[in-house]
């Protein structure tokens, strides 16, 4: 089995950025298991197919051709052959994300994708549920976490670089509502792995949270 890296956590914990800059430091691929679901969330949006329609979801999830590649070290993902990785980013396709990750079918299509892309290549995955049911055996797990208001702090800032107009008060009920939902789902919810490293970012930075984090692989995996 290549060398495979489990980061999972609660939305805002900086699992992505901070998974982006450990695999580019270890030379080996990111793969972000949550736009996968923003990608089927997007195009329930996009085709009118209602998400809280279970069946709908899960009809529409295997009728697609979800695809994964990579561009100058950067994630694309695709669905039938279009890039949708700009369109994946909206508050609105964070909570249809969210709610389309708690039906079964679509949790367990995602999931073999991901064991599929994880058994090909050493590869850093980032989400909820890679060290307890994606990837099992990890090499290395950590659960990467900060409390809701750091996290939500951290998700207004980023969101106000980017033009939005959501208040601080906004980006905080929809993270407890995101949350609420990812951490009490029937399937897979989201918790840490028995034996994942738990580091909390409250009072860290980008950097401080890479080198711990480096500091774990390099003592779990002697890379
Ligand atoms: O990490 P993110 O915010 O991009 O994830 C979007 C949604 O997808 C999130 O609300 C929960 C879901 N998700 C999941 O259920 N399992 C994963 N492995 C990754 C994400």
């Amino acid at each position: 089995m290549p060398l495979n890296l489990a980061i999972d956590g609660p939305v805002g914990a900086g699992k992505s950025s901070i998974a982006d800059e450990v695999a580019r430091r270890l030379g080996i691929l990111h793969l972000d298991t949550g736009a996968m679901y923003r990608a089927v969330g997007c195009t329930a949006l996009r085709r009118g197919v209602d998400v809280n329609d279970e069946q709908a979801v899960t009809a529409l999830c295997h009728a697609l051709r979800m695809t994964v590649g990579y561009e100058n070290g950067g994630q694309r993902t695709c669905v039938d052959g279009e890039d949708v990785t700009g369109l994946i980013r909206t508050p609105e396709v964070s909570m249809a994300a969210s709610t389309v990750a708690k039906y079964a079918g679509v949790r367990q299509a995602m999931v073999a994708l991901q064991r599929q892309l994880a058994s090909e290549t050493p590869m850093l995955l980032d989400g909820r549920d890679i060290g307890t049911r994606v990837l099992p055996e990890a090499t290395v797990k950590i659960f990467l976490t900060a409390t809701p208001e750091e996290r939500a702090r951290r998700r207004y800032l980023e969101l106000q670089q980017k033009g939005a107009q959501d208040t601080y008060e906004q980006v905080l009920r929809e993270l407890r509502q995101r949350d609420e939902q990812d951490m009490h789902r029937e399937v897979d919810p989201l918790r840490a792995a028995q034996d994942a490293v738990v580091v909390d970012t409250t009072a860290m930075n980008f950097d401080q949270v890479v080198e711990a984090i480096l500091a774990i692989v390099e003592e779990k995996a002697h890379v």
